[in-house]
């Protein structure tokens, strides 16, 4: 890429030039997003292209092209796809990067367990594929359906492609009457290069790497391509099933591979942090020679019955982590330093880089996550890469590791310009020029426009319909900038979504005459948006974007408030930050003091909360219930547990309790309803007894537990 020139200085008939070369790298984009699941540049950089394409635009409107980014909606292909809802969730893995990280993973096991030292613990360790999981449902021993893991909940029906695939067999003999089986679908890089140079010889473009190769070939919408296409499958894990398949994993591994899957051969069992970490190096000597892409190793708890035990997280189980190979690196230039202001003000500085290839993908944007970090200082004043700040135009060390965003990671003073000049970070947003302020202890500056800067209300308005908040078909991160900019049937706040189809029909209906759009896709688009009108109460919490209130602790809210009506009331009661209201919101365990002002603090402020107003009465916001435990005797109780337990880890006590539907707080108040209390309880179990509060030990809670 050559450098830009700034809009200001560009000439006409630069300008022409540029407009060319844009619409072409947009149409680019459009066509690797939406067809051929291989994006090539991030959406931070997308938007950043056509934002610049509309301010030369602006500046030159008689130049605007016939095939003007500008305006195309760019909606991704209704994929076609049924949807299908996971019997049971498929979910992620937490990582490790480091030996250190794998000690600590073995420890807590172990001390969740409550193992004593010379308890053996027995632990599997297996590559780590990287293609795209799916889970293959098997019913009476024959193949019924296949889906894709979508958000882990929620899936797409790609049964007839599966179908295509060697690896997966049809029917299965001895199998238990209902089993779901799930496993990784990739390419090897001999079939990779094949296609590649098939494509090419059609004319088509090549598929970044392998997994978007396998990614692209499964989600065909004709079987028949995907049958040309070749993919093969690991099984490794299973969802639902009528009867256990072994006592462990590996026996479970095993009894998989005897039904005729393909199960890794480089499978192994550990018995501690070192013998996995030895297993991970015997694995990342492998790498190179395995012919298809693995980008870590994968630890497993052995004994199913711990497995249970250990239970999960949110999204992660507690009883494996991925060991993720180092990042890869490369060395390119910097060529400028953008601000992208985030939904929460936050200025973050993204590095624009000559485009170069790390790991196999092409990198042009980096995160340089703050000021201090260009200046060559962490989050606690203490210098990084010695000390050494990152000026635009020096030669810097790009890495990527997995997923994540890449990141920068050393500066090469001997390639400095000699006219490179520190970065100033602006002290104004660059989206609305109000003030950009850093407050004491926070590593970020932020805009303090609020509601009033763009950049806040689009990336607010961004989050808003993600997928894990309303998660709106058709209505993406780039809808939302066209209707946000758009002055007929502007989306400036979440209920402007909900009143879309009202304001369009009192405006004649013309959406459906605009470029990108079309009667099917109108209908469509405002059908989503009914669907989403009916929404579980956490989503709802989640999608207002307030700072510090994540998926799980927006969970947590709806789970202790209940409904809608309850949590607004309770947040009102709480606004001065202290009372009873305030105590028993900062009581649910996980809501920290910080959490607990933002929310009530964002409830509080006039603007923000007229607009939650009009929102929710747009909405039918459903009650979260506790979890489903009508029989339980401590369902939708709250429990405090304090002192030591001996019988089992605090973390076990906590994870059964909700399980049970309880919930339970780490501290003692009016609203606490129990109180297990074990040797060495202090000033809670005496405040629960002040309170007349029921205080139980131990073994009276195994007995209410089940397990006494
Ligand atoms: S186990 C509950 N084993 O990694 C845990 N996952 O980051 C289920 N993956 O979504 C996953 N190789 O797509 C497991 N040997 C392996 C894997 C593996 C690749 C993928 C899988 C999962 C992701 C989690």
């Amino acid at each position: 890429m050559s450098r830009e020139i700034a809009i200001d200085a560009l000439n006409a008939e630069e300008a022409a030039e540029e407009l060319a070369r844009l619409a072409r790298l947009i149409d680019q984009a459009n066509r690797a997003y939406h067809a051929e699941d291989a994006p090539e540049i991030s959406d931070g950089e997308y938007d950043r292209l056509k934002r610049r394409n509309q301010a030369i635009e602006a500046r030159f409107p008689d130049l605007k092209r016939a095939d003007s980014p500008t305006g195309q909606v760019g909606a991704p292909a209704a994929s076609g796809f049924q949807k299908v809802t996971h019997a049971v969730r498929m979910l992620s893995l937490g990582n490790a990067f480091e030996p250190g990280d794998v000690d600590e993973f073995v420890s807590r096991v172990r001390s969740y367990l409550g193992l004593a030292d010379s308890d053996p613990v027995a632990f599997t360790s297996e590559p780590k594929i990287d293609g795209l999981s799916l889970s293959l449902r098997y019913e009476n021993g024959r193949l019924v359906q296949a889906a894709t893991r979508g958000d882990g909940s929620v899936g797409e029906n790609v049964t007839e492609n599966a179908r295509t695939i060697s690896d997966i067999p049809l029917v299965l003999h001895g199998a238990p009457d209902l089993l779901e089986v799930r496993g990784e679908v990739y390419m090897t890089h001999p079939d990779f290069a094949a296609l590649n140079a098939a494509q090419a010889e059609k004319g088509e473009r090549a598929f970044a790497n392998p997994r978007n190769a396998a990614a692209g070939s499964l989600r065909q919408l004709d079987p028949a391509i995907t049958r040309a296409r070749p993919l093969a499958f690991f099984a490794y894990a299973w969802g639902a099933l009528s009867e256990p398949l072994a006592s462990t994993q590996s026996g479970a591994i095993d009894r998989l591979k005897s039904l005729g899957f393909s199960t890794n051969p480089l499978t192994g069992l550990a018995e501690d942090a070192e013998g996995l970490i030895k297993a991970y190096r015997a694995i990342e000597a492998e790498r190179a020679a395995l012919g298809y892409d693995i980008d870590g190793v994968v630890y497993k708890v052995d004994d199913l019955a711990y497995q249970r035990r250990l239970g999960f997280r949110s999204t992660t189980p507690r009883w494996a982590i991925a060991h993720k190979f180092p990042a890869e690196l490369a060395w390119t230039r910097l060529e400028g330093i953008d601000i992208q202001v985030g939904r929460t003000g936050a200025l973050s500085p993204v590095a624009r880089l000559a485009p170069v290839t790390v790991g196999g993908v092409v990198v042009s944007n980096a995160t340089l996550h703050n000021e201090d970090y260009i200046r060559g200082l962490d989050n606690t004043g203490q210098p990084i890469r010695e000390g050494k700040d990152i000026r635009v135009g020096d030669r810097v060390q790009v890495y990527r590791a997995g997923d994540v965003i890449p990141k920068i990671a050393d500066v090469d003073l001997t390639q400095r310009p000699d006219d490179a000049e520190p970065y100033i970070f602006p002290d104004t947003c660059p989206e609305c020029g109000s003030a950009a302020v850093r407050e004491e202890g926070d590593a970020v500056r932020r805009c303090t426009g609020g509601l009033i800067c763009p950049a806040q209300a689009v990336e607010k308005l961004k989050h808003f319909v993600s997928r894990a908040a309303f998660d709106i078909d058709g209505l993406g991160a780039r809808q939302i900038e066209m209707f946000y900019r758009d002055t007929d049937l502007p989306i400036r706040e979440p209920a402007d979504i909900f009143t879309l189809e009202r304001r369009d029909a009192a405006n004649l209906g013309k959406l459906r005459n605009r470029d990108g759009f079309g009667e099917k896709s109108v209908g469509n688009l405002f059908q989503a948006i009914e669907d989403k009108r009916r929404i579980a109460l956490n989503r709802v919490l989640f999608a207002l974007g307030i700072r510090h209130v994540g998926e799980s602790a927006a969970m947590l809210l709806a789970t202790h408030y209940g409904s809608w009506a309850a949590l607004a009331d309770a947040l009102e009661a709480a606004r001065d930050q202290s009372g009873e209201a305030w105590d028993d919101l900062i009581s649910i365990d996980g809501v920290g003091n910080v959490l607990a002002a933002s929310l009530v603090s964002a409830f509080a402020q006039p603007a923000e909360r007229a607009s939650i107003n009009r929102l929710v009465n747009e909405l039918e916001i459903m009650d979260v219930a506790a979890p489903d435990n009508t029989e339980s005797p401590v369902a939708g109780k709250t429990i405090v547990f304090t002192g030591s337990l001996e019988k089992m880890t605090r973390a076990e006590a906590k994870a059964t309790a909700e399980a049970m539907g309880a919930k339970v707080a780490g501290s003692v108040s009016a609203r606490t309803d129990l109180v297990v209390a074990g040797p060495g309880a202090g000033a809670k179990a005496r405040k629960a007894a002040e309170l007349g509060i029921e205080i139980i030990d131990e073994d009276d809670w195994l007995s209410i537990a089940g397990a006494g």
